[in-house]
């Protein structure tokens, strides 16, 4: 690794189904990283409003229902979870479909994005307090451009639709994934861009296992 204080942050972005959890998940693990879903952050977020009574379409009482909402970190395996008002929810909550049909109108909203802002910044420093870590791997939409645009090592997904579909289906999940990703392109707040300068990788052709060769082989050259 190419970082002297043997700490890296590597950052990696792309749109829903490029593979982004899987490929991270399995570099955590070779490269002994904590990983970071920030993708799970907005879908538990959107849960907590949902619950709450907030609607995307009223953007302006959303500030309110935050400020009743405590951000946490819970460390499970080599993952980091938000906690909100210390639960963390389970995986089928934030991958409903009444998530997923949210999600991106809440992560639109600029005051949703500011309220994650510190927080997922601050995963870094919650890496580098657990000495088991020899770094920090977040994945999202916006990592190498708004949270981490001085990342190490920045990565940029990509894979063509029909494989995405097929992933999602794999999944067992009802997700339009080309209206999301319209959302979050297209949206004024932190849109999903392929940043400067970051690697692009596409796995649509590529195994699993194949594309994390080839980025954990970037990473420790
Ligand atoms: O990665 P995912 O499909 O679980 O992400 C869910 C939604 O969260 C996605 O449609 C857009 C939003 N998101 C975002 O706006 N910024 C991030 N850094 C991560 C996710």
């Amino acid at each position: 690794m190419s970082d002297r204080s043997g700490f890296n942050i590597i950052a990696v972005d792309g749109g829903a189904a490029t593979g982004k959890s899987s490929t991270s998940r399995a570099i955590a693990e070779r490269l002994n990283l904590m990983h970071v879903d920030t993708g799970a952050h907005y879908r538990t977020l959107t849960f907590a409003l949902l619950d709450a009574g907030a609607d995307p379409e009223a953007p302006d009482v959303i500030p309110t229902v935050l400020k009743s909402l405590k951000l946490d970190t819970t460390i499970k395996g080599r993952s980091a979870l938000l906690s909100i008002n210390g639960d963390v929810p389970a995986d089928a909550d934030i991958r409903s479909p009444q998530v997923n049909a949210n999600v991106s109108k809440f992560a639109a909203i600029e005051s949703v994005r500011e309220f994650l802002f510190n927080y997922q910044r601050s995963q870094a420093q919650v890496a580098r307090d657990q000495a088991e870590f020899s770094g920090l791997i977040m994945e999202g939409r916006d990592i190498g451009s708004i949270i981490f645009p001085s990342a190490d090592f920045r990565f940029f997904l990509f894979a063509d639709e029909a494989t995405r579909a097929a992933r999602r289906a794999k999944d067992g999940q009802t997700d339009s994934i080309a209206e999301r990703d319209k959302l979050d392109s297209q949206r004024k707040a932190a849109p999903l861009v392929c940043p400067e300068g970051a690697i692009r990788v596409d796995t649509g052709p590529l195994p699993l296992e194949g594309v994390v060769e080839h980025i954990c082989g970037i990473i420790t050259a």
